[in-house]
């Protein structure tokens, strides 16, 4: 089985990158795909770039073109739970488009079609990230998050929510808050991407699963949180928990 390893950005992926060994490149459609081994397990990494449109794009051509049984996405996340600290990571278990509004035709959040507004994550690959995350935070994540002057990172297991849109206000997050809660969901975390992957592998039956760590809180300081973090500690945790696996 060809597992596929996505991130939107290198930064989230260069410490996967580095391990991955028989490389061989291919660029189509404007993304650069990666095949080779992870410790003896064939996979293929893949950069789609930011936003849902460019993540299912890309999701869609590693299943077809690429032979891809199944999707983990790494990447980092801005925190919107309570507890979700910089620096913590999660590990998503379903998702929903915070940003889908198809009302009154439809439920706020249910994507027309499909009778639903959520996706869940493949169960068995998110307890075996799970696992490679505590290994991860209970070894070197401390020191990493330390570097940083945060505290000791903790994980959290959830709901992570995704839109076309760059969370940067705490009014923002307060009116996405309340709007999922509406709808019965609470999240742990907001991003680009990850509920693209999830309907494009749900179309496909093929497992998914995303481990989020998370750079900022969302709120009027995501914008200087963001890059610091994502040039200093994504990758490290991307490399320490995916090449795990
Ligand atoms: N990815 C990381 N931080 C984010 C934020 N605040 N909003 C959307 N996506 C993000």
């Amino acid at each position: 089985m060809t597992l596929a390893i996505l991130s939107a950005l290198p930064e989230e992926q260069a410490g996967i990158a580095a391990l991955l060994t028989d490389a061989r490149i291919h660029d189509h459609a404007g993304r650069r795909y990666s095949c080779g081994q992870l410790h003896g397990q064939a996979v293929v990494l893949a950069l789609s770039g930011i936003g849902k449109v460019a993540a299912a794009s890309t999701a869609a051509t590693l299943i077809e073109r690429f032979g891809a049984r199944g999707i983990v996405f790494t990447g980092v996340a801005g925190g919107l739970g309570d507890g979700v600290q910089v620096g913590d990571v999660v590990v998503a278990t379903r998702y929903a488009q915070h940003d889908l509004d198809a009302s009154p035709i439809f439920p706020r959040y249910e994507v027309p079609g499909y009778g639903r507004a959520l996706f869940d994550c493949d169960a068995a690959l998110s307890a075996q990230l799970a696992v490679a995350v505590q290994q991860c935070l209970a070894g070197g994540g401390a020191a990493w998050t330390a570097e940083l002057g945060l505290p000791a990172p903790q994980m959290h297991q959830g709901l992570v929510v995704s839109g076309d849109r760059f969370v940067s206000s705490a009014a923002e997050v307060q009116a996405l808050r309340s709007g999922l809660r509406a709808a019965g969901m609470d999240a742990l975390a907001v991003e680009m991407e990850g509920a693209a992957v999830a309907q494009v592998c749900a179309d496909h039956g093929l497992p998914f699963a995303a481990m989020r760590s998370i750079s900022d809180r969302a709120d009027d300081s995501a914008h200087l949180d963001f890059p610091r973090f994502i040039h200093t500690i994504s990758s490290r945790y991307a490399q320490h928990i995916i090449g795990s696996l």
